[in-house]
C-alpha cells in the first residue's frame, strides 16, 4: 500500500526513550514499521517502553549520554542506522544571579554536548546509512525568551539549533538530513518537575492559542515525518509544534 510516511525496513535510534517525547517517539516509530534501538539511563522505564512497541527486533541499551565513553560504547553496539532521534534532555529554572558553573555544565552536557558527541561518534564509526535522517528535539525556548529563569535551558537549545544547521551542510555529501523540532510545553515529566503555582499555570496556558499544552505523541508524529521518505528533501530546518504559542 502506498505510504510515504512508512518507516518499515528503517532502523532508528531514539535517545531519552524511557520517558515523555522519546518514549512516544519510539512507540510511534514502531507503529510505522521501524526497528527501534532505545537508550536512556533507567532500565525499568526502558523495559516499560519496550512493552509498548509494536513489531519485533527492538532493543534497548542503557547509556548515560553525559559520558563520552558511554556514547562510544553505545555507538559500538548499534547496527547501521537509517534515523536517529535525540530526545534526551533536561530543564532548569534558575535566575541568572544564582547560576553556578556546575549548572552550565549540567545543562550543556545533556542538552548540547550529548547530541553533538553522539552525532560525531556515529559519523566517525560509519553507523549512519546514506540518506539517514537525524532529528534533534530542541525547544521554542531556543528561539527566544519563553519564561523567566530559563536562560541556561534556552541557550543550550539555541546552541543545538545552530549545530544542526552546520551538521546539515557537512553531512549532506552522504545525503544525511539533519533537522530540529521545537516544541512548546508538552505534558511530560520534564514539565511536571517545574513547580508552577495554579495562578502562574493559568497565565501560562493563556499564552497558548489552542488552549492546551501539547502531547508527546504530537511531537513524535512530526519526528516520524522527518524520519520518513516523505521528508527526503528537508534538511537544516526546524518544525515548531507549539499550539500557536510563538504567535503571541
Ligand atoms: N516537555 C516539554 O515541555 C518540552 C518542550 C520543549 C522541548 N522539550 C525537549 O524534549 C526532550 C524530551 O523531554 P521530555 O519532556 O520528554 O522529558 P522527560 O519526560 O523528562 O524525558 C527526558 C528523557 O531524557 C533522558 N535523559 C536525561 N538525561 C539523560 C542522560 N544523562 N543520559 C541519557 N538519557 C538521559 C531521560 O531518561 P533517564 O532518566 O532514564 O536517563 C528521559 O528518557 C528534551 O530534549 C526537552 O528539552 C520538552
Amino acid at each position: 500500500m502506498y505510504n510515504p510516511f512508512s518507516l518499515s525496513s528503517k532502523t532508528i535510534l531514539v535517545t531519552g526513550a524511557s520517558s515523555g517525547i522519546g518514549k512516544a517517539t519510539a512507540i510511534e516509530c514502531s507503529k510505522m514499521g521501524a526497528t527501534i534501538i532505545m537508550t536512556a539511563r533507567n532500565e525499568e522505564r526502558l523495559q516499560e517502553t519496550m512493552q509498548l512497541l509494536e513489531g519485533e527486533g527492538h532493543q534497548y541499551i542503557i547509556t548515560d549520554l553525559t559520558n563520552e565513553d558511554a556514547i562510544k560504547q553505545l555507538t559500538e553496539q548499534v547496527p547501521e542506522l537509517d534515523g536517529v532521534v535525540c530526545a534526551a534532555g533536561i530543564s532548569m529554572l534558575k535566575p541568572i544571579q544564582v547560576l553556578a558553573e556546575k549548572d552550565i555544565k549540567t545543562i550543556f552536557d545533556t542538552n548540547y554536548n550529548a547530541p553533538v558527541l553522539l552525532t560525531k561518534t556515529l559519523v566517525k564509526k560509519r553507523k549512519l546509512n546514506t540518506e539517514a535522517s537525524l532529528v534533534y528535539i530542541s525547544s521554542i525556548s531556543g528561539n527566544g525568551n519563553t519564561a523567566t529563569a530559563l536562560s541556561l535551558y534556552g541557550s543550550s537549545k539555541s546552541a543545538l539549533n545552530s549545530f544542526v544547521k552546520y551538521a546539515a551542510i557537512e553531512l549532506s555529501g552522504k545525503r544525511i538530513r539533519c533537522n530540529t523540532i521545537c516544541p512548546g510545553r508538552i505534558e511530560t515529566k520534564l514539565l511536571q518537575n517545574q513547580t508552577m503555582n495554579e495562578e502562574d499555570l493559568a497565565k501560562d496556558l493563556a499564552k497558548y492559542p489552542l488552549h492546551r499544552y501539547g502531547m508527546p505523541e504530537e511531537v513524535a508524529q512530526a519526528a516520524v515525518y522527518l524520519l520518513s521518505d516523505a521528508a527526503k528533501w528537508i534538511t537544516g530546518t526546524s518544525i515548531t509544534i507549539d499550539g500557536g504559542r510563538t504567535l503571541i
